[in-house]
């Protein structure tokens, strides 16, 4: 096997503030296929990502949370850990930005573009947005001074700061993107960057001091290093730079950086302006992937949508999560995450397509030819024509795998195993053993093997517990992965004994799937994650709410609706009737004479004919259906305020 390419690839370091999800999920997952796609090529590869622990954010989560930065990084970093171990992520180093060895670096950059005059002293007045950790300038700013992308107020900020000139790169970067027009991908991406620097870059604040956490700036502690600055030196730190030569020539600037499109400027634009600074050869290719929504709605926290991957691979295995993501959209696009399409793909791709062949042939060569591969007579042309589409698709998928178009690589491959199982209704294995054909039914069997072997090759990388699996099964010593793609060019080993075992992916019953589903969304619903909370809002937005004290005088049942009470509320001031959804635990007349926290300024409804001025606060349980009404502790005049 020849080593005389390396590749590179890496994924975004991800922040600690947050619990891992698909998105994360999806972009290690790939990096991992090509990865694993390039060492069976035979390629020199290595493999990174970690985790990107300083700046703000950090520091607030920390805070909120009663722990310190460092704390909450050391706990965190271990839900992304464990994470890719269950999705058998095989990355060559896992690189966290508090690890002494990244300070170093970042530290030793900074000086040194400092005695270039690349980063110089100045000051900074802007506003800026936390959560993203970004100036944001005039012409980006949404409607009302809000961040462009998270769309939230902008805070106000005035400090001393060191600056990168980053303007001084402009023209080069335009030269090298015009010389490489492949270094963006995909195509649309290249034209938004190129038509970004052509309109003009603004020297880059790359130092704080409002904040503790982070990288000091060498020399003047009372600053630290920008988080993204530190966080994009990380491609490097794993590359060796600056003392381990060797290691940093054989793989930079080989590099392939896998990023969401939400971080493309930071890795276009930035990042090649830091390393042309550097003297160093901007990254070799910087694909920006797509955005999945969840059943056609935008992922967040507070919708509480938010796809788990544990939960992924423990109801459908890694494996067909892994398929799934990359099957479904093109690396590039967005896309939407379905159970239901994971679930169909699940029983029409695997199950049926692939796990067929591999059952159908194997009980074949067992029950005919006692479990032994024999070595085949003369060709038929059925024959020819299937090995002949075999090394069409061996061509076509890696050349797709070359591009990062995953999704075609699968479709090239699930051709083929289609035309498999056509191959055995149209030579009919079954009857020739019937019939005694024994030679011809040598050969066919041969011919399929072959065919599942090169697709146990191929599916290796996206699937590579499965395609291990099939090798097992097909008899064959060794791993896929050791083997390599070279291992498909050879005849299939004649006189190997098959092992049929399970099943590779049982059907999955549609209609009781979608029960259990129910059921989980049920169990979801009554057991909020404690730790889940609704997005911030700023106390001017609390006090809106106008909350009094009030007595309940009357209570008695609105006809026809049998979860409704209408309440007569004393408020001191006045009397008002507030119709509540709380018959199914309260009497009417315990009820009568209970001191109650009203919202007296909500829009007045009617409710089953009944105007409804206000509503009652209650607690609701998250651990059962119970619920209880909230009273006041001590006398109060009716009518107070609540603050
Ligand atoms: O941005 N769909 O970290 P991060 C697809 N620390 N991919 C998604 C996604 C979604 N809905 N949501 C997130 C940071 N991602 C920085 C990076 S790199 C030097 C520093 C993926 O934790 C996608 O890869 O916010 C995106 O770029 C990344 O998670 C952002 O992770
Ligand atoms: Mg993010």
């Amino acid at each position: 096997m020849s080593c005389d390419r390396t590749f590179y690839v890496t994924t975004p370091i991800y922040y600690v503030n947050d619990v891992p999800h698909i998105g994360h999920a999806y972009t290690t997952i790939a990096a991992d296929t090509l990865a694993l796609h390039h060492r069976m090529a035979g390629e020199k590869v290595l493999f990174c990502t970690g985790t990107d622990e300083h700046g703000q954010k950090i520091q607030s989560t920390a805070q909120a949370k009663g722990m310190t930065a460092q704390e909450l990084a050391d706990r965190t970093v271990e839900n992304f850990r464990r994470l890719w171990e269950v999705l058998h992520i095989t990355h060559d180093d896992f690189i966290r930005t508090t690890e002494p060895r990244h300070e170093k670096v970042v530290q030793t950059i900074f000086t040194r573009l400092m005695e270039k005059g690349d980063i110089y002293k100045g000051t900074y007045e802007g506003l800026y947005c936390v959560p993203c950790e970004t100036y944001v300038p005039e012409s980006q700013m949404g409607e009302g001074k809000t961040c462009p992308d998270c769309k939230r107020p902008l805070q106000p900020m005035t400090e001393e700061s060191y600056f990168f000139r980053i303007s001084r790169y402009q023209e080069p970067l335009l030269r090298y993107y015009e010389e490489n027009p492949d270094a963006i991908q995909p195509r649309s991406r290249y034209n938004e960057v190129v038509s970004f620097i052509r309109s003009g870059l603004n020297d880059q604040s790359v130092s704080r001091t409002t904040l503790k956490w982070g990288i000091p700036v060498p020399g003047d502690e009372r600053h630290v290093v920008y988080v993204w600055f530190d966080a994009l030196i990380n491609y490097l730190t794993v590359a060796g730079y600056p003392d381990d030569e060797e290691r940093l020539r054989t793989f930079w600037p080989a590099v392939r950086h896998l990023v969401g499109k939400d971080i493309i400027r930071f890795h276009c634009v930035v990042w090649p302006a830091m390393l042309l600074a550097l003297g160093l050869n901007p990254p070799r290719q910087v694909f920006a992937h797509g955005w999945w929504t969840v059943e056609g709605e935008k992922m967040s926290k507070s919708k509480g949508n938010v796809v788990d991957p544990f939960e992924m691979v423990d109801l459908y295995g890694v494996d067909a999560f892994r398929y799934f993501l990359l099957r479904e959209v093109a690396f590039g696009n967005d896309g939407d995450f379905s159970e239901l399409a994971l679930v169909q793909r699940v029983n029409s791709d695997l199950a049926n397509d692939l796990g067929n062949l591999l059952n159908r042939t194997l009980q074949m060569v067992e029950r005919f030819q006692g479990g032994q591969v024999l070595p085949g007579g003369a060709a038929d042309p059925l024959d020819e024509e299937l090995l002949d589409a075999a090394e069409v698709t061996r061509k076509a998928y890696s050349d797709a795998m070359e591009r990062m178009a995953f999704d075609e690589a699968l479709k090239a491959l699930w051709a083929l195993i289609g035309r498999g199982n056509k191959y055995i209704d149209a030579t009919m294995p079954w009857k020739l053993g019937k019939e005694g054909q024994t030679e011809r039914l040598a050969s066919v069997l041969s011919v399929l093997c072959t065919v599942l072997r090169q697709a146990a090759l191929l599916v290796s990388p996206v699937m590579p517990a499965t395609a291990r699996t099939m090798w097992r099964q097909l008899g064959l010593a060794g791993t896929p992965e050791d083997a390599g793609f070279a291992a498909a060019e050879k005849p299939f080993p004649a006189g190997v004994t098959v092992a049929k075992g399970e099943v590779l992916f049982p059907r999955i019953d549609v209609e009781s799937w979608k029960e259990a589903k129910a059921a989980r969304e049920r169990d979801r619903n009554l057991d909020p994650d404690p730790g889940e909370h609704e997005e911030e809002i700023a106390i001017d937005d609390f006090r809106k709410v106008e909350l009094r004290v009030g007595r309940i005088v009357a209570a008695e049942a609105v006809p026809k609706a049998d979860k409704l009470f209408k309440i007569d509320v004393d408020l001191g001031y006045e009397r008002r009737t507030i119709v509540s959804g709380i018959r199914e635990y309260y009497k009417a007349e315990e009820l009568v004479g209970k001191t109650i926290i009203v919202v007296c300024n909500l829009k007045p409804v009617k409710l089953r004919g009944v105007e409804s001025r206000g509503m009652l606060l209650a607690a609701e349980s998250c651990r059962d259906d119970s619920l209880a009404l909230l009273t006041l502790d001590g006398a109060m005049a009716l009518g107070s305020r609540i603050h």
